[in-house]
């Protein structure tokens, strides 16, 4: 079963220490909650395990691999078969209608291993049945989070990383998205969800916290 291991991390940026020492396992099919202030480094963490950012020192595993350690064609196949993410900002192809945004996901797979029926029922699981057509730019913001959960849907990565996804949900949606994440995880994923909310930490099986560690 994979995980996510994290050894002594730490990192600063300047002379701000977000964390030092840091250490914890995330298991699959659980849903890990990642807290703390604003500014405690959530998202740095999180994007240090997503090979956006690096740690100061300490390790990242993610299964077998060792994050940090990762080649150039290594990290291609981690982004494009093993990570998932949901962005705090959804990172999705704002100029691109809806069905082009969950096509990004299908690359690993080949084009004809998924098709627009699968992309539908994504859509229905999140609440935007028939909308495949419709423009990003024009959505809300919780419809385009919801959007890039349906991504995630399609794309069942084994470590999905999710930062803040119902930060702009009202509370049946926010139920909608934790249902889904939860889903994904009891299928053998490993998520890690960073949130201020405690609709989603009390949703969640476990709990990291980024406080008091400065
Ligand atoms: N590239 C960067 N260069 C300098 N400082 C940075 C950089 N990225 C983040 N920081 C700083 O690190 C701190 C942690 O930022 P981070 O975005 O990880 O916090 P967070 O816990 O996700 O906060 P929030 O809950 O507001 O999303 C902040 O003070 C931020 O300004
Ligand atoms: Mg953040």
């Amino acid at each position: 079963m994979s995980e996510i291991i994290v050894s002594h991390a730490a990192k600063s940026f300047k002379q701000r220490q977000l964390f030092s020492d840091l250490s914890f396992r995330v298991r699959a099919k659980r849903l890990t909650a990642l807290t703390g202030a604003s500014g405690s480094g959530k998202s740095t963490l999180l994007n240090c395990i997503g090979l956006l950012d690096t740690l100061d020192s300490g390790t990242i595993h993610a299964g077998s691999s060792r994050v940090s350690r990762m080649g150039k064609e290594q990290q291609r196949l981690f982004r494009r078969d093993a990570l998932g993410y949901m962005f705090q900002n959804y990172a999705l192809i704002e100029n691109a209608r809806v069905n082009q945004n969950l096509e990004v996901a299908v690359a690993a797979k080949g084009r004809r291993a998924v098709k627009m029926a699968d992309f539908d029922a994504a859509l229905a699981r999140v609440g935007l049945k028939g909308r495949g057509n419709e423009q990003v730019y024009s959505l809300s913001g919780g419809e385009q989070q919801r959007v890039a959960l349906a991504r995630l849907i399609i794309k069942k990565p084994s470590f999905i990383l999710a930062d803040e996804p119902t930060g702009a949900l009202d509370a049946a949606n926010a139920e909608v998205v934790l249902g889904e994440l939860d889903r994904l995880a009891q299928e053998g994923a490993v998520v890690m969800v960073a949130t201020h909310s405690p609709q989603v930490v009390s949703a969640c099986t476990d709990m990291i916290s980024l406080d008091h560690l400065r």
